[in-house]
């Protein structure tokens, strides 16, 4: 079998590399050595194949469990934080069943009660930040989607257990997402606790502290269960499997962990590219407001999920700043040609989100923020895919969807937002997601007063 070619400097260069800045080292590889290379990452492991060529990701990802399969011990770097039994980590049937268990409070009517959620919350959060004081929008975000994936995994977001596990968490992310866990991560030799000076020591305390309080919560749902209860949580410790066992409360936590994660930082690093985006673009701005303001004071949620400018500029930033750069790895199980490759059995395939979104021949000018092209096309599912697909895909895409155009229409209609300077932002690898190299400094400059849509209509 001969890989695609790759970079021939050392194996622990290309980690240093990726470790660094996985996007400038995969757009060099691109630039080298074509849109399928191969990297290595690790000495005892064979080298992974990076594939962005959209009919490629599609064979990859409509083959998965035949040709291919999405194994969770590969993803064993989530391991330290989400555990052995998160969906994230485990394989097969396994795998199939849990994403069975979790994936129907993602979905129709239970999402609609979420809108309310996210814009009380948003409302609430936003109308803690003071006019003319700079403050970092990540920070705005990530409070936000904290209480709203509170509430949806445990039905509540108040009082002291709910806001003791937002600060623990926050922190435990935060932790997690420091350049040197990202590191030990790739030397686990170094993960050993030596004390309560050793880093990685103080990250497992913290995530101890972290766990005791879930374990908590389980303990005193199961000593009193209330079957009215809609939340995650609930519907987890009700499922049975075949043998009409309940799931451990290990599983549960490693699950509840997984959602946490998952559905937290993702999605406030996404809003906060998307304020950013909106306001580095004037036009983009204004445009959006127009939107927002056609719909007049407090619009109905639906009417706002529908806003076709709203969710091209969604889209345009999840493209141009995909905060999940990789698809999870998928390996070949039988040989298979891929991208003009013969690949035989172990092979590992990563599909490159990031490089696909960036591609010239499909998105003209990919490094300019321009929503209009969502407008203009419609993009395959294997050209344009922040949430992954196939057996894998996200299971909170929708969920995500609807936090992010609600809480964007929530601030921008309530607020006048400015970027406290125009320098530009770049991606960096933020330990799970790629976020802003930089603080997003922002200000808000006066409140704003939505228009009434009859008043807007007679004077334009
Ligand atoms: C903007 C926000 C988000 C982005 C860009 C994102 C992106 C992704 C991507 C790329 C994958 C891997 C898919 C694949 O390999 O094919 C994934 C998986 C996953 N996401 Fe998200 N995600 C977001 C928000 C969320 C939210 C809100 C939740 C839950 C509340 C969530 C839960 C998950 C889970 C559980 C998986 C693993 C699925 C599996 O292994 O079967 N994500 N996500």
């Amino acid at each position: 079998m001969k890989l695609p070619n790759g970079p021939k400097i050392p194996v622990l260069l290309q980690m240093m590399r990726w470790i660094a800045n996985p996007m400038s080292f995969m757009e060099a590889c691109a630039k080298t050595y074509g849109e399928t290379f191969s990297i290595s990452l690790d000495t005892n492991s064979s080298p992974l194949v990076i594939v962005s060529n959209p009919q490629a990701i599609q064979q990859i990802l409509t083959n998965d469990t035949k040709e291919l399969e999405a194994p969770g011990e590969l993803n064993r770097t989530f391991e330290f934080l989400l555990g052995k039994n998160s969906v994230i980590t485990i394989s097969g049937a396994e795998h199939q069943r849990q994403r069975q268990l979790l994936m129907p409070p993602f979905h129709g009517e239970r999402m609609r009660n979420y809108s309310q959620v996210i814009t009380d919350v948003t409302q609430n959060v936003i109308s803690q930040y003071q006019i003319g004081k700079p403050f970092n929008i990540r920070s705005a975000t990530q409070a936000i989607t904290m209480r709203v994936i509170m509430q949806a995994v445990f039905g509540l977001h108040e009082g002291t257990r709910a806001e003791k596990l937002q600060q623990f968490l926050g922190e435990l992310l935060e932790k997690a997402s420091s350049r040197l866990i990202v590191a030990l991560l790739y030397f686990p030799a170094l993960q050993r606790d030596f004390g309560p000076i050793n880093f990685w020591g103080k990250q497992m305390r913290h995530q101890q502290e972290t766990d005791e309080l879930i374990y908590e919560e389980i303990r005193e749902r199961r000593k009193q269960p209330d079957s009215s209860r809609t939340d995650i949580l609930s519907l987890l410790m009700a499922a049975r499997d075949e043998a009409d066992q309940p799931m451990t409360d290990q599983e549960l936590r490693d699950e509840l962990m997984t959602l946490l994660a998952a559905g937290h930082e993702t999605t406030a690093t996404a809003l906060a590219w998307a304020f950013y985006w909106i306001h580095k673009v004037p036009s983009v701005r204004q445009k959006l407001l127009q939107e927002l303001d056609s719909l007049g004071d407090n619009p109905d949620p639906s009417a706002v999920l529908k806003l076709p400018y709203l969710n091209a500029v969604c889209s345009e930033t999840l493209r141009i700043c995909p905060v999940a750069i990789l698809t999870f790895p998928r390996v070949v199980k039988t040989p298979i040609s891929l991208g003009g490759y013969e690949l035989e059995p172990g092979t590992v395939l990563l599909g490159s989100i990031y490089l696909t979104h960036h591609r010239e021949d499909i998105y003209p000018e990919p490094k300019q923020f321009k929503p209009e092209r969502f407008l203009e096309r419609q993009f395959s599912p294997y050209e344009f895919l922040p949430f992954g697909g196939g057996a894998r895909r996200c299971i909170g895409l929708a969920f995500a969807q609807l936090e992010m155009k609600l809480a964007l229409a929530k601030i921008l209609s309530s607020v006048e937002l400015e970027l406290v300077d125009n320098g530009e932002i770049r991606p960096k690898r933020r330990g799970l997601v790629t976020g802003p190299d930089r603080p997003i400094q922002m200000i808000i400059k006066s409140q704003r007063q939505v228009k009434s849509p009859v008043l807007q209509t007679t004077t334009v």
